[in-house]
């Protein structure tokens, strides 16, 4: 018997695959797997029974990993099950803040009575005037099962796309169509790109990536997605870039109290993963694994 203790926020596609006998889902103290999305484990959570812990997601920095290899415990996630969801929220994003979509909708919103609304409309429409994204450049950051996928839509949208990605695996090179430019460094993408997205897991290496030094070589007025993690970008700097104006707009899926008191800063609520079947893929691909890995050791 396999006692696997779960975190919330797993899609029941997974965890129904427990269902044999020889699993027990459970709040035991000595469970044998985790299995979690978003939550924030740290070393005390982590009984030593633990042999090993599922992240239904890509990212593995809700999880303490180094003292985890320290102890043997195996540590899986999920990379590409969530890509097409993050994906289709870049591409949206992308094009709704190219539109001034997130503010003109917001505007409509407090009109519902106003006196003369059509008349209204039409004069205040002009402030709402968008830009378009065809034949414009955008910077991938980043060229995993994610950014691969953003740049080849990037792409069928008719903009020029640049990714850089020095450790750019074998399948994603594969994938990456050859249309899609190779920046040799990240100040090629910040010097020639109206938009910058970032898609690169976190780590101490890529924590603070975007500074004031990238942001001085960015053009006037970029605008700068990050569906990746909030910490990519140093908040004191970008603070500086936007009051400039040097980044026109600052689009994340990581909102704090900080950020979101910035200026031109449009933020959803780390949604970039959540939908039904992004999250059922990565529930599936997770407990697929831990099960494997529990009753096999691979
Ligand atoms: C990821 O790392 O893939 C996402 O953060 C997943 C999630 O939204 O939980």
């Amino acid at each position: 018997m396999y006692q696997i203790q779960v975190y919330n926020q797993i899609a029941k596609k997974g965890t129904d695959l427990f269902s044999e006998e020889k699993y027990r889902l459970t709040d035991t103290e000595s469970p044998d797997g985790v299995l979690l999305r978003s939550y924030p484990l740290t070393e005390e959570h982590i009984p030593e029974s633990v042999k090993a812990i599922a992240r239904a997601g890509a990212g593995v920095n809700n999880i303490p990993v180094a003292d985890c290899t320290k102890k043997g415990i195996v540590v899986f996630n999920t990379p590409g099950a969530n890509a097409n969801a993050v994906k289709e929220l870049v591409i949206t994003s992308l094009i709704a803040s190219s539109r001034k979509l997130f503010e003109a909708v917001q505007w409509t919103q407090t009109i519902q009575n106003a006196e003369n609304l059509e008349r209204l409309v039409e004069i205040e429409k002009k402030k709402y005037i968008g830009s378009e994204i065809q034949g414009k450049y955008i910077g991938v950051v980043g060229a995993g099962a994610i950014g691969v996928l953003v740049a080849n839509a990037a792409l069928a949208l008719d903009m020029e796309v640049i990714a850089f990605d020095p450790f750019i695996s074998v399948n994603s090179a594969w994938l990456l169509s050859r249309n899609v430019q190779r920046a040799m460094s990240l100040d090629e993408v910040f010097t020639k790109c109206d938009y910058i997205t970032l898609h690169m897991p976190l780590s101490d290496k890529t924590k603070g990536i975007i500074n004031a030094s990238g942001f001085d070589k960015m053009k006037e007025g970029v605008q700068v997605l990050n569906f990746s993690r909030g910490e990519l970008v140093n908040e004191d700097d970008l603070e500086n870039a936007l009051e400039s104006g040097k980044v026109g707009k600052y689009i994340t899926d990581f909102p704090n109290e900080r950020v979101l008191n910035m200026k031109n800063v449009v933020a959803t609520p780390h949604l970039g993963a959540s939908t039904q079947e992004s999250e059922e893929n990565c529930a599936i691909m997770a407990v697929q694994q831990l099960r494997s890995y529990l009753e096999t050791g691979n």
